[in-house]
């Protein structure tokens, strides 16, 4: 038999699979949203500075609100405006409802959690985590009592320095994680695992940055586990997971229906009520799912209120003007003998300013957890096809210049209108918007209200004296920190 007609056969097949494949992803690219040209295999990543949110707003200068990148693995597009947000997160809100697959998260929570999961799995999680929160009180008074308490908890810590320095990054974490852990679980916490706890969560969002070579280049975990970081990232995982395991079991050895006091406890009732002559409930009704749902709440939600609590003071010890404003309204408002509760709040719009102006500036999450299109969208007259990974910009809507006067400059005035009532624009987002916004706003903002306030109110913060002024430097893992900073601590007279 003649070879040649063969060989002929597979080549015409092969350049035949290549036509195909370059028109299927020529027309892919034609119709994304445009964006810059990259090398072969890195992308535009050689041009990604340290902190890629603010490359994308560089990137945004020449291609518009709405561009598509290549970061290496993949091409992602990034919602740079607040018009591209809107007409993503908030107009299509279920298409843009997806997450990304990360094999660090994917580790992490097996797929069985609220921030990295999506579908309907996901949706009933979210809403019973929610539920759960509300049924235990979350937004009653016997939570404002235990911000309180936590608050109470901070003064103390802070008397200790007054007249000296205070090395503020010790100050909150582990009070705010005491108080969020009184929520999930009636069985105190080991304090001697404190500190373990903070260092685990720290390396987890630090290993789930978007810009982690770890995220952007899958395969190198097999390369340098030690050095990449991978390995320290398992090891926090399940320190993290075996001590949430535990308080699981403690629950459901102890567990009786109707005798709900704690979130592990509530889910646990879901669980039981849908096993059916001892048959396993389907996902998200299951231990797996109630373990992911608590390491949410500590991962997410202790080290963002404790790290937006380090910029209010540090923005605060810098515009001593506003500091001083701020505690003339509450000595005004709640004199010198109680703290400030929330109810207080609706006569204290300067201090709530202040927290706004705060959540802008910090932009805490600055690219908050990327989205993915879980069907074909159309944005714009692009076409953002399935699969999609999409990074809100949120760094970039809270330095917009078209929508903030000044946006560089500590203004929390931008916040009161005419008539000194506090406006919150919808463009102010730094618990993301849509679907998959923050199910922790409300809580973070109770605490936030209560410990800036109660401390703003006892104590006056400013700089040591002689000493070099701290920068604004951030330190990026999955939110952005400022760098470890001390502030004079002086009690205020009564
Ligand atoms: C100042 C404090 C906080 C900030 C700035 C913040 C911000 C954010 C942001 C930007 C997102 C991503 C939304 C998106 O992908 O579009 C998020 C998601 C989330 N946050 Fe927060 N957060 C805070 C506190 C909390 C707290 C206290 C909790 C829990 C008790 C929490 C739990 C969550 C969860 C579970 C998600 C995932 C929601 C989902 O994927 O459906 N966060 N947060």
């Amino acid at each position: 038999m003649d070879l040649s007609y063969v060989w002929s056969f597979i080549y015409c097949l092969v350049a035949a699979i290549l036509v195909k494949w370059t028109i299927k992803h020529v027309n892919i690219i034609v119709k994304l949203p445009p964006g810059p040209w990259g090398l072969p295999l890195v992308g535009y990543l050689p041009w990604i500075r340290k902190n890629a949110y603010e490359s994308f707003i560089d990137i945004s200068k020449k291609y518009g609100g709405l561009f598509s990148v290549n970061l290496g693995s993949e091409t992602v597009v990034v919602l740079n405006d607040w018009k591209a947000v809107k007409a993503t997160l908030l107009d299509q809100p279920n298409v843009f409802s997806g997450r990304k697959d990360v094999h660090l998260a994917r580790y992490m929570v097996k797929k069985k959690d609220i921030v990295f999961t999506d579908g309907n799995a996901w949706k009933i999680q979210r809403k019973l985590t929610v539920q759960g929160f509300i049924k235990i009180g979350l937004l009653n008074k016997s939570m404002e009592n235990r911000i309180l308490d936590l608050t109470q908890n901070v003064i103390e810590k802070l008397s200790l320095y007054n007249n000296k320095e205070a090395p503020m990054d010790s100050i909150f974490f582990s009070s705010i994680l005491l108080t969020n852990w009184k929520l999930i679980s009636v069985i105190p916490i080991d304090k001697n695992k404190l500190q373990k706890y903070e260092d685990a969560l720290n390396l987890i969002f630090f290993g789930l940055r978007p810009d982690n070579p770890l995220i952007l280049f899958e395969w190198l975990r097999f390369i340098p586990p030690n050095r990449s970081g991978y390995k320290a990232f398992k090891n926090a995982c399940d320190y993290v997971n075996n001590s949430l395991r535990e308080i699981i079991d403690s629950h459901l050895n102890n567990w009786k229906d109707g005798n709900a006091h704690d979130l592990i406890d509530r889910y646990i009732a879901e669980i039981k009520k849908r096993e059916i002559n001892g048959q396993k409930a389907p996902a998200p009704f299951t231990t797996d799912n109630l373990l992911g749902t608590l390491l949410d709440t500590f991962a997410a939600g202790v080290d963002t209120t404790n790290v937006t609590c380090l910029w209010a003071f540090l923005y605060l010890a810098f515009n001593q003007d506003i500091q001083r404003k701020a505690q003339k309204e509450l000595d005004e408002v709640v004199g010198r003998f109680r703290m400030p509760s929330l109810d207080d709040f609706t006569k204290l719009p300067y201090t709530e300013a202040i927290i706004m102006e705060v959540h802008r500036k910090a932009s805490l999450v600055p690219l908050a957890v990327p989205h993915r299109a879980i069907e074909d969208a159309k944005v714009f007259g692009y076409t953002i096809p399935k699969g999609t990974t999409c990074y809100p910009n949120i760094y970039a809507v809270h330095h917009d210049p078209t929508l903030w006067d000044d946006p560089q400059m500590f203004k929390p005035e931008r916040f009161l209108d005419e008539n000194n009532k506090v406006v919150w624009p919808p463009y102010l987002m730094p618990f993301s918007v849509g679907p998959r916004a923050c199910l922790g706003q409300p809580l973070a903002q109770m605490e936030l209200k209560l410990i800036i306030s109660s401390l703003l109110h006892k104590f006056h913060f400013n700089f040591p004296v002689g000493q070099n002024l701290p920068t604004f430097d951030v330190d990026y893992s999955i939110t952005l920190r400022p760098f470890p900073y001390s502030l004079l601590i002086k009690l205020r007279e009564i």
